[in-house]
Formats: C-alpha cells, sequence, structure tokens
C-alpha cells in the first residue's frame, strides 16, 4: 500500500520533470514572450521607432549594433572585427533568432558592453526587439 503510492508519486514526479527539465535547459521562448517580459520589466510600452534608431546610432564609441547586424536586420551582418558572418537579426527572417532567453541576453550583455560601454537596459531592449519585429518579408 505504501510502496504502490510511492511508487505512484514518483512516476508523477518523474513526468513532471520530463516535460519541465527540457524547458528550462533550452528556456525556449518566442520572440514575442520575450519582448513581452523585456516591456513589463521596462514598465512602459516599447517604441519602435526608438529600437531602430539605438540600433543604428554610435553610442559614443566606435561601433553601433549595425556596425557588425548592418542596418538592415533582414539581412546577414558581418562581425566588425572577425568577419564572420552573422544571420539576420530580424525574426522574420531568420527563424533562431530570440528563441532561446540565454543567448538573446548573453549577446545582449556582450553587445552592448561593446557598443554603450554597460548594459543595455529593459527599455532598450523592448525597443530593439519591438522594431525587429515590424520587419515582414
Ligand atoms: C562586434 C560585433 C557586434 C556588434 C557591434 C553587435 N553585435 Fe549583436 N551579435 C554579434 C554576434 C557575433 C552575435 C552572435 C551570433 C549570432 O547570433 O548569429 C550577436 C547576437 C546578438 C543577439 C542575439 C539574438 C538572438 O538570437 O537571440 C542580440 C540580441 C544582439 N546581438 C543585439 C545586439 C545589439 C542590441 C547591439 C548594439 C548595442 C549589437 N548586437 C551589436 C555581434 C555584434
Amino acid at each position: 500500500m505504501v510502496t504502490g503510492s510511492r511508487r505512484f508519486f514518483r512516476s508523477r514526479l518523474m513526468a513532471l520533470m520530463g516535460t519541465l527539465l527540457p524547458m528550462v535547459a533550452a528556456q525556449a521562448v518566442t520572440p514575442v514572450e520575450q519582448l513581452a517580459a523585456y516591456t513589463a520589466q521596462a514598465g512602459e510600452p516599447a517604441q519602435v521607432a526608438r529600437g531602430q534608431q539605438f540600433f543604428t546610432s554610435r553610442h559614443g564609441r566606435d561601433w553601433s549594433c549595425s556596425s557588425c547586424h548592418t542596418a538592415n536586420p533582414a539581412v546577414s551582418g558581418k562581425h566588425a572585427s572577425t568577419g564572420k558572418t552573422i544571420g539576420p537579426m530580424a525574426p522574420a527572417f531568420n527563424p533562431e533568432r530570440f528563441s532561446d532567453a540565454a543567448k538573446t541576453e548573453k549577446w545582449f550583455r556582450r553587445n552592448c558592453n561593446d557598443v554603450v560601454g554597460r548594459e543595455c537596459s529593459a527599455g532598450e531592449k523592448a525597443d530593439v526587439l519591438a522594431w525587429l519585429l515590424t520587419l515582414k518579408p
């Protein structure tokens, strides 16, 4: 009796872990979910024009975001120092974009530090992503 319910409980637990673990590991999300999260964190609606402006301008340093990603997120970019090809930034032109929250955060952190000299705010990330999501084939 005791063993039976324990076994039952354990099998339910394993099933639950089987569902949750892959989600946590890959942090699979959609670009729209990431935009919603950044907007909620920022506490104000994202602004498309401000996102484009932020992405294509320099911020007191040598590079803008478009130095590597180009000013057209529908096409591939090229790393400003290594020359390596970087896939398009707009999700409509590159389905892998903004589908893994850990990857998105890692690159926002690295690239904002390079371009702006600090991490981007949630509002800046929301603006950029909102702009990228307006671009359609
Ligand atoms: C020196 C080159 C360089 C600059 C400048 C640069 N990036 Fe990137 N960025 C990369 C590379 C390399 C990757 C990773 C390769 C990939 O994802 O294709 C990347 C990936 C990203 C990603 C990951 C997107 C995803 O798939 O989730 C984001 C977000 C991003 N960059 C935003 C920015 C922003 C915002 C700026 C300006 C503040 C910027 N980048 C400037 C090189 C650059």
